[in-house]
């Protein structure tokens, strides 16, 4: 994990301050627009959230839907819908689903929006924040949605000083999180999960190790792509033994005649985060939810 995701733990109150932050906004707030990375949307999320937000209306974005498994992420959405939560797939890299965000917004904040009319308060803006971990794309989602130029980050008097509001158009201004919320990084899968994906870098985890979490993983749910990227013979080898066969294939050796699988281990995290193996999701809904 990266130095901050170490030195938090040793600091106790790494949470409360974000909490008093997010609980002080939330009065003004309309609605909470949770990010997840769509490929983990478990281990992606800050286990406290639910709870800071107490009955706050939400949303969750499953970004980053591009890496993602379609497949899955569709059993997610469905998921969310299940439990009466309103859910979007988006790409923040293209812009794909964005429309589909501004949508949700108006749907899910339908009531809102009527009592606004009946105030006489036609025109006023929804409020929305936006929250996710560190690197699951906040800045490039809110980058997407407003678009070149029409950033307008402003800070309202009268309001906690130091919130980054962004105006999207008349009826949408957005919140980027005051604060930073954490994964629950003390859980070993969710850390091996984030360092899989890239969103935690210099895993405490030995790199060879981290790889051989993730070829079993892909084992399991991918063994297709494995087979298809990597021509895997034995797929029901040991999964280091896999690991030095990727090395093999790849001319990964050093002196002796030995495979070099730390540089195996770093090319398949690479290729892993890069999408070269396929769209590949690491949390499905029956085995995570
Ligand atoms: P944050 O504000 O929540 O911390 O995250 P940020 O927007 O900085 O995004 C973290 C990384 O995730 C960035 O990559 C960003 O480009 C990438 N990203 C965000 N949304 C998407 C998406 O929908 N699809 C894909 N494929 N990637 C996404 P980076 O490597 O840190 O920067 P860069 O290479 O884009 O410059």
């Amino acid at each position: 994990m990266s130095a901050d995701m170490q030195n938090i733990q040793w600091f106790p109150g790494h949470m409360t301050k974000t909490r008093r932050k997010i609980q002080e906004i939330l009065p003004i707030i309309d609605a909470v627009a949770e990010i997840v990375d769509a490929r983990i949307p478990i281990s992606s999320r800050n286990p406290d959230l639910l709870d800071i937000i107490k009955d706050k209306p939400l949303m969750i974005l499953l970004n980053k839907c591009d890496m993602a498994d379609p497949k899955e992420t569709a059993k997610w959405i469905d998921y969310y819908k299940s439990l009466g939560v309103s859910a979007v797939p988006i790409d923040c890299k293209t812009g794909k689903g964005i429309g589909n965000f501004k949508e949700m917004v108006k749907t899910t904040l339908a009531d809102k929006l009527e009592v606004f009319k009946s105030k006489g308060m036609v025109g006023k803006p929804l409020r929305v924040m936006v929250v996710g971990i560190p690197n699951v794309g906040k800045s490039t989602f809110i980058n997407s949605i407003a678009g070149k130029g029409r950033v307008k980050a402003e800070n309202r008097p009268g309001v906690t000083r130091g919130n980054q509001w962004v105006t999207i158009d008349k009826q949408l201004e957005l919140l980027d999180t005051p604060g930073v919320l954490w994964p629950k990084f003390e859980d070993q899968t969710v850390g091996e999960r984030l360092a899989f994906t890239g969103a935690v870098k210099d895993a405490v985890l030995d790199i060879e190790l981290l790889a051989v979490r993730l070829i079993e993983n892909l084992k399991e749910n991918y063994p297709e792509l494995l087979i298809q990227r990597y021509k895997i013979e034995d797929l029901e080898a040991d999964p280091y033994d896999i690991l030095c066969e990727i090395g093999k294939k790849r001319g990964m050796m050093i002196r002796g005649g030995e495979t070099d699988t730390e540089r195996a281990a770093n090319m398949l995290l690479e290729e892993y985060r890069n999408c070269k193996i396929g769209r590949i999701s690491l949390e499905r809904v029956e085995n995570n939810a």
